[in-house]
This record gives structure tokens, C-alpha cells and sequence, in this order.
């Protein structure tokens, strides 16, 4: 693929805009252990980027100590996503940006036109489904016109989701026709939480979740065709038999985004579109009563203005603790770790829409450290990297892509594997030969 723009000639190679943020901060801890490591070494030059001179210096001071390494050539720019000038700016220094400026739904439209007008790559981690949903209604054409690759949701949310159904369907013996994920999260003894602007994500997308099939149809696009056996339609809350668990559907955008690349497959490479749901795992009766109490207030509160602004005055009390403007410390991050089991199903011979029951069972596993500001750093940072340097395995041109639509053909599962974020099979059950 022709690179974007004039990006040869640029002074950085990976900008990371949001740098001064609770995730920002992570993320340049995560490309300072991993730049030198690059084969790109001594060609991977890169910024960070905000609205204040004195917060990025200080971002750089403290990922120096964090890491050990020093960082006295990497650039800061000044810039503000309410000044188009400044973002433009930017943009030109850069041949790929690391977005981590949210909520994406206030500020993340402006980042990406920046990045597509002036030929820089866009990587975000989003996991706002009808702000991703958007870009690519809205921004898809003239990011293909003019060679820029923009992918959102290259975090948590939703690599884990979007990569497995991807790397399922390489593993498994037969044709795969569902796929269910079950995602837990294991706290250590100093517990966990999360950091205020992904809350503050989730209750504006819940408030304005009933936008999303409006802004669906207006991609017009035509009906995948319909497989059986169908996805089993589950519960809001279900009780998983096999592990015990209380569960729920996952709200993130899981779902959202790997139909989007199930789609993009089908339709470019002619793959048979996997079916897919996403649950999360509550646990035992008390947490889910827990999550209950919490997630009735949330939900009734979310819907009106006021009920909103008690939310964001009061994370902490709205939460039970669970997220907080202070985020996760360290140790509850070296404690916390993420599971992601798919049980997935198929046929052992050729598929066709007679087919009635599987024959073929995988359980599948992605495993990683903390989620949020642990695990998603790494996907990003390696999202921008396999951009930069593997051109030839991504889309041949720009556009408005997922995760696994763009990512389906590239190491990044490979390179994930070695930043500790690992995909097994656990097990295949194939049919009896008698
Ligand atoms: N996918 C996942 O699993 C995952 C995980 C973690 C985070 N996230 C998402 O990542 C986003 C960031 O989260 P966070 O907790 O790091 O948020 P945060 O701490 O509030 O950071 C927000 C960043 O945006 C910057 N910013 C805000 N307004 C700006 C403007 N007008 N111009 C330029 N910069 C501006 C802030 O700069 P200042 O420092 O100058 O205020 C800060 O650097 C959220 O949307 C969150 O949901 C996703």
C-alpha cells in the first residue's frame, strides 16, 4: 500500500495524542519498553502529544523512571482538539496517531478528521459502539480516498473479542458457525477499578444507546445470509451450567464490533460470517444482586440529564467503588488479570444452510494481565506498530476498518503473544468414527 500523505518525509513515526491521560500515561510506558525492541530501531521516532506543555513533560519524567529508559528524544506537541489548526498541526508531523483523548463520542470525531485530511493513520480505543459505527458511516470514503487507515476499539475493547473469533476460526477442524465468549476479570487481594472517563463513556453511550439501529440502517447494507443452527438468544442475566456463573450479556462493543468485521470478511475476502454473543461472567448470587442493585440505578439514572450529572458527581458511590478519577493504583493492576473463553461450534464436513446440529466443538482462550491499562496499552501499541510495518498483510487501501478487518492477515496475535496476551485452543471434541 502507498503510504499516506508525504508520511516518509514526517518527523515522528507514532504520536500518541492524550498522552497526559490515566490511559495516555500507560500507553508511552508501553512504547518506551517496546520501541528499541522494533525492527524499525533508531526509524521509530515518536511524541506525545496534548494541550499542556508541563503535563506531557511531566507523562515523559515519569515513563523514564517507570521503565528505565531514557526518553530525552522523544518530541511533544501542543495540540487541542477544539482547535482544528493546531490538530492539523499535528497530524502533518505524524504518519500514525495513538488516540487515547475520550470520551471518543465528545472528542473523537475531530481527531480523525484531523488524521485523514493531512495522510496520518488513526488508531483509537473506543468502545463506544455508536461512535465507531459513526466513523465509518461518515468517514470511510474519503479515509479510502485518501490512503489513511483509521481503526477504533484497539483496545479491551475489542481486540480480545475481535482476534479470538479471527484466530477460532484459523484453529478449527471443520466450518465454524458460533462462537460465545465469556469474559471474567480476576482481582488480587487489593481488589481493582476502573478510571472515571470509561464510566463516564459507558453512561452517555447507555443514555443514547437507542440511536444506535437508526444510525445502522443508514448503511443499507444487505442481509448476511442466515445460517443454523442460530445463535442461541440468551437472558439479560443467565447461569452458565458449565462453569457455575452467573452471567450477562458483555454492554461493551464486542458484538458491535465483531459483526462489523465478520461482515468486512464475508464481503471482501468471501469468509463465512462466524455468529457471535458476548457475556460477561458476574460470579456468585451475592455479586450478581450486587450488580443488580448497581445496575438498576444506573440504568434509570442514565436516561435523564440530571440523573446523569449525579453520576459523573459520584462515580465512587454510583459504583461501589468501582470506578474512581484516581483509577486503578499499580499494585491493583499487577494483581488483576483478564480471561476470554470461547466456546465455539461447527460442522466437521461442508456447511450449507440444511445443516441442523453441530458435530464439532473448541474451547478457545485469550489470557492477559489488568484490561484497561494494562492489556490495552499493549494492543495498541502493537495495533500502530503492525500499521507501520506490515503493510503488505492490511487492506490494500485506507478506509474506515475493525480490528480483525484490518488485522486478520497480520502478526498481531503473534505479537501480542510475546507482550503477554496469549490465544490457545483448550480443547476440540470432533465426532465419534463409529
Ligand atoms: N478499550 C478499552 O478497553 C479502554 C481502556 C482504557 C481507556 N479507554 C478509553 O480511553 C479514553 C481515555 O480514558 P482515560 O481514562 O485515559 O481518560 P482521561 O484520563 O480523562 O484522559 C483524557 C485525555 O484527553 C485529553 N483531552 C481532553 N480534552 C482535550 C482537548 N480538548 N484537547 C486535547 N486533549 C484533550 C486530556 O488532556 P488533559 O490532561 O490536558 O486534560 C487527557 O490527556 C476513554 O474514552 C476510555 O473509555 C478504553
Amino acid at each position: 500500500m502507498a503510504e499516506a500523505g508525504e508520511a516518509e518525509d514526517r518527523p515522528f513515526s507514532i504520536i500518541i495524542f492524550g498522552a497526559s491521560g490515566f490511559t495516555g500515561q500507560y500507553v508511552v510506558e508501553e512504547l518506551a519498553r517496546v520501541a528499541e525492541e522494533e525492527g524499525m530501531a533508531g526509524s521509530l521516532t515518536w511524541a506525545v502529544a496534548g494541550r499542556s506543555k508541563e503535563k506531557l513533560e511531566m507523562v515523559l519524567k515519569q515513563a523514564a523512571e517507570a521503565t528505565g529508559k531514557d526518553l530525552s528524544d522523544v518530541g511533544v506537541i501542543l495540540a487541542n482538539v477544539n482547535d482544528n489548526q493546531s490538530m492539523d498541526a499535528m497530524c502533518k508531523q505524524g504518519k500514525l496517531l495513538l488516540n487515547c483523548v475520550g470520551p471518543y463520542r465528545f472528542y473523537g470525531e475531530q481527531v480523525v478528521r484531523a488524521c485523514i485530511e493531512n495522510g496520518c493513520h488513526h488508531v483509537d480505543i473506543s468502545g463506544e459502539p455508536q461512535f465507531l459505527e459513526g466513523i465509518q458511516l461518515n468517514y470511510n470514503e474519503k479515509a479510502k480516498e485518501n490512503n489513511v487507515i483509521v481503526i477504533g476499539a484497539c483496545g479491551f475493547d475489542s481486540i480480545p473479542a475481535d482476534m479470538s473469533v479471527v484466530f477460532t476460526k484459523k484453529k478449527f477442524p471443520g466450518v465454524l458457525n458460533i462462537v460465545e465468549s465469556f469474559m471474567a476479570i480476576q482481582t488480587g487481594p487489593k481488589g481493582g477499578k476502573g478510571h472515571f472517563t470509561t464510566y463516564q463513556s459507558a453512561i452517555y453511550g447507555f443514555a443514547h444507546s437507542d440511536e444506535l439501529p437508526k444510525l445502522r440502517q443508514k448503511f443499507n447494507y444487505k442481509p448476511l445470509p442466515k445460517y443454523t443452527p442460530r445463535l442461541k438468544k440468551r437472558g439479560a442475566i443467565f447461569y452458565n451450567e458449565k462453569t457455575k456463573k452467573w452471567c450477562t450479556l458483555f454492554p461493551g462493543s464486542d458484538v458491535s464490533v465483531v459483526r462489523r468485521s465478520q461482515r468486512f470478511l464475508y464481503e471482501n475476502n468471501d469468509e463465512r460470517p462466524v455468529q457471535y454473543g458476548a457475556y460477561f461472567e458476574i460470579g456468585g448470587f451475592f455479586s450478581l444482586m450486587v450488580l443488580l442493585f448497581f445496575g438498576i440505578i444506573f440504568a434509570f439514572l442514565a436516561k435523564f440529564s440530571f440523573g446523569r450529572k449525579l453520576l459523573e458527581k459520584y462515580p465512587k458511590l454510583f459504583t461501589g467503588g468501582g470506578f474512581s478519577h484516581e483509577g486503578p493504583t499499580r499494585e491493583q493492576m499487577d494483581g488483576t488479570t483478564f480471561s476470554f473463553v470461547l466456546n465455539a461450534e461447527g460442522f466437521s464436513a461442508g456447511a450449507d444452510n440444511d445443516q441442523t446440529k453441530h458435530d464439532v466443538t473448541m474451547v478457545t482462550k485469550v489470557t492477559g494481565p489488568e484490561p484497561g491499562y494494562v492489556a490495552t496499552p499493549i494492543m495498541m501499541v502493537q495495533a500502530g506498530l503492525v500499521i507501520l510495518s506490515e503493510k503488505d498483510n492490511l487492506p490494500a487501501s485506507g478506509g474506515v476498518f475493525s480490528p480483525a478487518a484490518a488485522f486478520s492477515r497480520t502478526r498481531l496475535i503473534e505479537r501480542l503473544d510475546k507482550r503477554g496476551i496469549k490465544f490457545s485452543v483448550v480443547e476440540t471434541a470432533l465426532p465419534s468414527k463409529e
